[in-house]
């Protein structure tokens, strides 16, 4: 029951990882606050998260990439539930390609998406957590994070920067009782990953779990996860059991990382 009543916001929360764990913290009890471009999406999510539990949801539209309405979801949580005890900053895709694909706009629309609102986000909520006595910053990275890919340059760059404020911020705002830990998924069956799956299934005659196989074919568990299952580890970080993690990263990605630390 720890996160009973908890307030959290969850960006990029109206489907995928981020709706998976909107649906988990809200089962264990907290009030969820989500954001997301498309209105009928967050109208489904939020209505998915009531049913999973949470006694109060509040949808807000929003693009993550845009400064102004990023700037409203802390206050506007704030707001409505009287104060904020936890954030997870989740993000939508990028573009793929390696450096000479990309022009000067992909770049800073990138930047925008996954490293300023990063910054936007844990800056509007640092005062309100820590005016609540303290809480939790969760960023939400990639796997990858450790091993640079030629057509996935722009996650590189600006998840290691994400990373970097996780890690800045940890130490930061400690002594103010916010822990700020970074969750890096690998290979789950959301966004991408799962057109990818769809489109196999499509194209090869195959059934899900092949297509699952398939793509999972660095993951020694041999399967891609659940979005469930990130979503567990987000809310372990965040219900407190472990109140010495901070500044952490954990990798969630059924052991295909190879690097050694
Ligand atoms: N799935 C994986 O295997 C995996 C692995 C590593 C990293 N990641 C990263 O984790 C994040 C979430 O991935 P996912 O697979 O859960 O994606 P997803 O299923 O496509 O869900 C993304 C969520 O974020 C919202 N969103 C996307 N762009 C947005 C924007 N500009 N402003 C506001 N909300 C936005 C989407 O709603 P709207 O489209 O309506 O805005 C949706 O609710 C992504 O950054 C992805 O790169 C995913």
């Amino acid at each position: 029951m720890r996160m009973a009543g908890r307030r959290v916001l969850i960006t990029g929360a109206s489907a995928g990882l981020g709706l998976a764990c909107a649906q988990r913290l809200g089962r264990a009890g907290a009030r969820v606050a989500i954001c997301g471009r498309n209105a009928g999406r967050l109208a489904a999510a939020r209505a998915s998260i009531i049913a999973a539990g949470a006694p109060e949801v509040l949808a807000q539209q929003a693009d993550l990439a845009d400064a102004a309405a990023v700037g409203r979801l802390v206050p506007e949580t704030v707001a409505a539930f009287g104060g904020l005890d936890g954030l997870v900053v989740n993000s939508g895709h990028i573009a793929y390609g390696g450096l000479e694909d990309l022009e000067d706009a992909e770049w800073q629309a990138a930047c925008d998406l996954l490293l300023m609102s990063a910054v936007r986000l844990s800056r509007a909520a640092i005062a309100p957590i820590a005016a609540a006595g303290g809480g939790d910053i969760v960023f939400l990275t990639s796997a990858t994070l450790q091993q640079a890919s030629p057509h996935l340059i722009l996650s590189s760059v600006f998840r290691s920067g994400v990373a970097a404020l996780a890690k800045s911020l940890s130490h930061e705002v400690a002594g103010r009782g916010i822990r700020v830990n970074t969750v890096a998924p690998g290979y789950f069956d959301t966004g991408r990953v799962r057109a990818r799956i769809d489109a196999m299934v499509d194209e090869q005659g195959i059934d899900r779990d092949q297509a699952g196989q398939a793509v999972a074919g660095g993951v020694p568990m041999g399967r891609v996860g659940a979005a469930a299952e990130l979503a567990e580890v987000v809310a372990f970080v965040m219900e407190g059991l472990a109140p010495f993690l901070n500044g952490a990263s954990i990798a969630v990605d059924g052991g295909a990382g190879r690097t050694i630390f």
